[in-house]
């Protein structure tokens, strides 16, 4: 996804005159900008209450306020000690999505002397925001300008951050439009070729497996769950090389191209936004080409596993046994609970490359809609060391993740009467770490992490930060990961 708008930065001192100055302004110290009426006019809004400096908070001023821009848009960011980088991006992508609404050729961004960690949310946060969600519609209600110019103090070092952030936008931006595209232009053929185009752009290699290959290759649970559809599984394979000899990490997706649940049908409210169901996927796609693009001196390996499930006369039925990758044979009990299934075959191959670490993304269960909300991912591995560092990476990211127990006696949940293992679990109870425990069958005790995006990779409705649909979820936390491996 490639954004339209030139990031520049550009001195304090000396700002292009612009049709609109974002002016972020804390809620605890007082403005400090050259231009003196709009310090008083901030400090006079702050003592009569009107605009207080609250996290997001919005206020437009329709004039230039003695600034070089044509109106001024003050944007709340809070306590000036708890800041950091989601603070930032949050108040941003509010300020720039209100401006965005209407046709604006150049914004300024007032960063100041901020911290490059800010920045960077500060960037990420405006590139987001000047993107359309409303990608088939004539009229997309978004207007990219042509130019934000970020106003800094100092920008020698600053140069790095931008890059970043532009870059870090943009994979975000991909993996929303890929998870917002519609499931009869996104299926498995179209994803992969999605993937091998991207791949040849930035320098990843990038190998699709057709549907007779992953026969050959043994990956019947992810040639099963998609053999009800006109469009078989594929399973994409992405490389970038930028560590020399090193073990690589290696991402791996859950890229359900659209959930309808098989022969154990959904309901019309529980399918109707199952186009999101490879959003897993899109981020390993996202996170692949922004590594490349950083030029992230480390090896990561890249693997989407891509079906579509659907229900017909060829489709997987309730008692099949399947035999995956590693050898494992799996009852399905409930072809809803494909996720698990086609992931067996790309953790039983990501194992194989002997990577450092795995890390799997999916929206995998509903349970962890019920255990954690719609904003937080739920966390579960089989190497605590491991798990930290994917934590922390979340929490430099500012994104939120929360662990869940792997305890050995869940593994009664797993157990089949003919088989190694059952892909439902008995009842509901604990549903997302049952889950879990069935990936981590295929992993052959490597450190891995999986993190459960089935509540934060979808958004019903739109907030002011944010468009509904695909968010891009634990895609800054997945590039985080990669550069902390550095
Ligand atoms: N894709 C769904 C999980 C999901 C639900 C993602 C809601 C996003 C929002 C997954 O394939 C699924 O259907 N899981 C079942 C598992 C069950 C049958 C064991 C579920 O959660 O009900
Ligand atoms: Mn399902
Ligand atoms: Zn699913």
């Amino acid at each position: 996804m490639k954004i339209q708008t030139d990031f520049v930065l550009s001195p304090i001192d000396s700002p292009s005159p612009t049709d609109v100055l974002v002016v972020p302004v804390a809620s605890d110290t007082p403005a400090q900008f050259p231009a003196e009426r709009l310090v008083s006019m901030i400090q006079s809004l702050k003592e009569s209450g009107d605009f207080n400096g609250q996290p997001n908070e919005l206020l437009t001023l329709y004039d230039s306020m003695g600034t070089s821009a044509k109106k001024v848009v003050l944007v709340g960011v809070g306590e000036k000690r708890s800041q950091k980088r989601s603070t930032w991006n949050d108040a941003i992508a509010t300020a720039i999505r209100s401006v965005t609404t209407k046709k604006v050729d150049s914004i300024a961004i007032h960063t100041g002397d901020l911290s490059e960690d800010c920045l960077l949310g500060a960037i990420v946060g405006a590139g987001i925001s000047t993107v359309p969600t409303a990608i088939r519609r004539k009229e997309s209600g978004r207007f990219s300008p042509r130019v934000i110019y970020f106003l800094v103090q100092d920008n020698s070092s600053k140069q790095t951050v931008l890059n970043r952030g532009k870059i870090e936008a943009e994979a975000i931006c991909l993996a929303r439009e890929l998870v917002n595209l519609p499931p009869n232009e996104l299926y498995p053929e179209t994803f992969a070729a999605i993937a091998q185009q991207l791949g040849s752009e930035c320098g990843i290699s990038c190998e699709v497996w057709d549907d007779s290959r992953l026969r050959a290759e043994g990956m019947h649970a992810l040639v099963g769950v998609g053999q009800g559809s006109i469009h078989p599984s594929r399973l994409v394979v992405l490389r970038y090389f930028g560590g020399g000899q090193s073990s690589p990490i290696a991402y791996v997706g859950k890229g359900v191209t659209f959930d309808s649940g098989g022969l154990s049908l959904k309901t019309t409210d529980q399918m109707v936004d199952m186009k999101c169901d490879m959003a897993g996927a899109a981020v390993v796609l996202s996170t692949l080409t922004a590594l490349a693009k950083l030029k992230a001196p480390i090896n990561a390996i890249g693997i989407m596993a891509l079906a579509e499930n659907m229900p017909s006369n060829n489709a997987l039925k309730l008692g099949d046994v399947i035999r995956a990758r590693n050898g494992k044979t799996i009852e399905i009990l409930n072809t809803d609970a494909e996720g698990r299934v086609i992931l067996a075959d790309a953790l039983s191959y990501a194992a194989e490359q002997k990577p450092a670490g795995i890390v799997d993304l999916a929206t995998l269960t509903g349970a962890c809609l019920i255990a954690l909300g719609t904003e937080i991912a739920g966390l579960m591995t089989n190497h605590q060391n491991w798990g930290n560092k994917v934590k922390l990476a979340a929490e430099n990211a500012g994104e939120r993740v929360w662990q869940l127990p792997m305890d050995r006696d869940f593994e009664e949940g797993l157990k089949s009467k003919i088989a190694d293992l059952r892909n439902a679990p008995p009842s509901r109870y604990g549903g997302a770490i049952l889950g879990g425990k069935f990936l981590e069958q295929f992993v052959n005790g490597l450190p891995w992490v999986h993190l459960d995006i089935a509540g934060p990779a979808w958004s019903e409705k739109e907030s002011p930060s944010r468009d509904s649909g695909g968010t891009g979820a634990m895609v800054r936390t997945m590039i985080e990961l990669g550069l902390s491996l550095t």
